[in-house]
C-alpha cells in the first residue's frame, strides 16, 4: 500500500485554502487510499516570529479541526511533529546533504524572509533551514506521495531532489515521493487580494476565510470580496482574478468540475457571490459543529494524539536508523 505524507503548520487559524487544497483531500481520498499520516507540524511555527502560548493553543485546535474535518484516526494516523524525535534527527542529516544555495532559492524562504528584516526582526536561521525540515517529515515515513496546495510544490521538489542525492552517495535509504495537488482550488485566493494566496498567518483577516468563522462571518467576507469592474462574468484568473477565485471556491464547494461552465450560467457577480457564500457556508457547517463537540472533549483528542505520536515514531525509527548508519554514524552501543 502506498505511504502519504502531509502537514499543516499551526501559524495561525486554519483557512478555506488550508481545507480546499489539502485538508479535503487527505479525508476524502488519501485515508482511504494509503497508509497516511498527516501532522501538525508545531516544529515549522517556530521560524518566524512566535508567541509560545498562541503555538501551543493552535497546535491542539489544528489537530482538533484535522479530526472534526473527518479524519478518521481508526484509518490514519494522526500526530504532532514535535512529539516524534525523529524528525528532528532527520533534518540534521537533511542539512548535511542540501546546500544554503538550494535553501536561499526558495519562494517561501525569499518572501519571509524580507517580512521578517522589514518588521526589524532579524531572519531565524531557522526559516532558511525550513525545507530540510519539511523533506525530514517526508522522508521518514517511506512517503510515496504528499498532497499539497501548489504553494508548497517547490518544498516537496527539493525533499526529492535529497532523497535522490542521499541515495546515490551513501545507498539507497529513501523513498523518492512527489507531490500531488486537488484538480481545484489547489491555490485559493485571498478575497481582498485575489493576486496572492489566502494565507492564515496574513495580518488582515477580511480576505481570509477560517474554518471557525461563523456563517454570517463568511458571508460577509465572501459578499465583499474584490471583484473588478467588468459586468460579465467570464472565467479568467488573468484578466478578473477575483471572479475566477470565486468560482473556483462554487466548483470546490459544490464538486462542479467545469468551472468556466459554472462561471458562464452567472449573469451577475452579485449572484455568483451569493451562490459561493451559502455553498462555503454549507461547506464547513459540519466541520465547526464536530469542532465544537471535539473542543468539549481535549481528553479523546489528547488519545489520538498520543496513539498518532507511537505509532509514527515506529515507522520513521527504522528509517531513520537507517539514514544515520548509511551516513557514517557509528550506530549506539
Ligand atoms: P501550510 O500550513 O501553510 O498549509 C497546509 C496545507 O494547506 C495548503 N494551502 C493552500 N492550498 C490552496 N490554497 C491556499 N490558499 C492554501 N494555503 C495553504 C498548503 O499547500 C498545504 O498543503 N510547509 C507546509 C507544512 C509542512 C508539510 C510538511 C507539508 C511541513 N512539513 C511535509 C507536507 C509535507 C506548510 O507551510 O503548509
Amino acid at each position: 500500500m502506498k505511504r502519504i505524507f502531509s502537514g499543516v503548520k499551526p501559524t495561525g487559524h486554519l483557512t478555506l485554502g488550508n481545507y480546499l487544497g489539502a485538508v479535503r483531500q487527505w479525508v476524502e481520498v488519501d485515508q482511504y487510499a494509503a497508509d497516511a499520516l498527516f501532522s501538525v507540524v508545531d516544529l515549522h511555527a517556530l521560524t518566524v516570529e512566535h508567541d509560545p502560548a498562541r503555538v501551543t493553543r493552535l497546535s491542539r485546535q489544528a489537530a482538533t479541526l484535522l479530526l472534526a474535518a473527518g479524519l478518521d484516526p481508526e484509518r490514519c494516523t494522526v500526530f504532532v511533529q514535535s512529539h516524534v524525535d525523529e524528525h528532528a534527527r532527520l533534518s540534521y542529516l537533511m542539512e548535511c546533504v542540501a546546500t544554503d544555495g538550494e535553501m536561499r532559492r526558495m519562494i517561501q524562504y525569499k518572501e519571509k524572509s524580507v517580512r521578517a528584516r522589514e518588521s526589524g526582526q532579524g531572519v531565524r536561521l531557522a526559516l532558511l533551514t525550513y525545507p530540510a525540515l519539511m523533506a525530514a517529515d517526508i522522508l521518514a515515513y517511506a512517503t510515496d506521495e504528499v498532497p499539497v496546495g501548489e504553494d508548497q510544490t517547490q518544498h516537496v521538489e527539493l525533499a526529492r531532489d535529497l532523497a535522490v542525492r542521499f541515495n546515490q552517495r551513501y545507498g539507497q535509504v529513501f523513498t523518492v515521493p512527489k507531490a500531488t495537488h486537488p484538480k481545484v482550488a489547489a491555490r485559493v485566493m485571498d478575497l481582498q487580494d485575489p493576486t496572492s494566496k489566502m494565507g492564515k498567518s496574513h495580518e488582515n483577516g477580511s480576505g481570509i476565510v477560517y474554518l471557525l468563522d461563523d456563517a454570517d462571518t463568511v458571508r460577509r467576507k465572501i459578499m465583499r470580496a474584490v471583484t473588478d469592474s467588468g459586468r460579465e462574468v467570464v472565467y479568467d484568473p488573468e484578466v478578473s482574478p477575483g471572479v475566477a477565485n470565486l468560482a473556483d471556491l462554487l466548483a470546490a464547494a459544490t464538486g462542479c468540475r467545469d468551472v468556466a461552465e459554472l462561471a458562464a450560467t452567472y449573469d451577475s457577480y452579485g449572484a455568483l457571490k451569493k451562490d459561493t457564500a451559502e455553498a462555503v457556508v454549507e461547506l464547513l457547517r459540519p466541520v465547526r459543529e464536530r469542532h465544537a463537540e471535539l473542543a468539549a472533549d481535549p481528553a479523546y483528542v489528547e488519545k489520538v494524539l498520543r496513539a498518532g505520536a507511537e505509532r509514527a515514531r515506529g515507522m520513521a525509527r527504522p528509517v531513520v536508523d537507517r539514514a544515520y548508519r548509511a551516513i557514517g554514524l557509528l550506530p549506539a552501543f
